[in-house]
């Protein structure tokens, strides 16, 4: 059984995770209206990711009697000024994810709770993963496309995260 005070932060972390589905989900778009299908892909692949992460904490909190409750999320930002930008940004909120899933981890250490413990390191070491593809990319970018990350080679690694595969395939038409 969850304590009241694990089960709300789960809970927190579910929306968490879905915002981030959310914001990633903006940048695949905002990457459809410049052009960038294989930044669109790579987003939209990492959109993916996150309700699978959203999901497992769901599966979880209900596998320990808990009570799923799903509250509003906030709006993403819209608009960037580069891919690398928008890749800067996805970085920069990676390390916020990982900050969060740390929070998690000292209140399960805290609360005594060797299930969630056990149960939040598979976030512990996702987190180093998802932190080293953003920031893989922004040096892609940068070595390609110039400090601001608009030089040409940019046309290059557009075409290479076009490759990234979705976790869960869309269905052929
Ligand atoms: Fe669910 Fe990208 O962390």
């Amino acid at each position: 059984m969850l304590s009241e005070k694990m089960e709300k932060a789960l809970n927190k972390q579910i929306n968490a995770e879905l915002y981030s589905a959310y914001l990633y989900l903006s940048m695949a778009s905002y990457f459809e209206s410049v052009d960038l299908e294989g930044c669109a892909n790579w987003m939209k692949a990492q959109t993916q990711e996150e309700m699978i992460h959203a999901m497992k904490i769901y599966d979880f909190v209900i596998e320990r009697g808990g009570r799923v409750l799903l509250d509003a999320i906030e709006a993403p930002k819209q608009e960037w000024d580069s891919a690398l930008a928008v890749f800067e940004h996805a970085y920069e909120h990676e390390k916020y994810v990982t900050s969060l899933i740390n929070d998690l981890m000292n209140l399960a250490i805290e609360e005594k709770d060797h299930a969630t413990q056990i149960f939040l390191q598979w976030f512990v070491s996702e987190q180093v993963e998802e932190e080293a593809s953003a920031s893989g990319v922004v040096q892609k970018l940068k070595l390609a496309g110039g400090p601001d990350g608009k030089g040409g080679g940019l046309f290059m690694v557009d075409r290479e995260l076009g490759q990234r595969p979705l976790p869960v395939p869309m269905p052929q038409e």
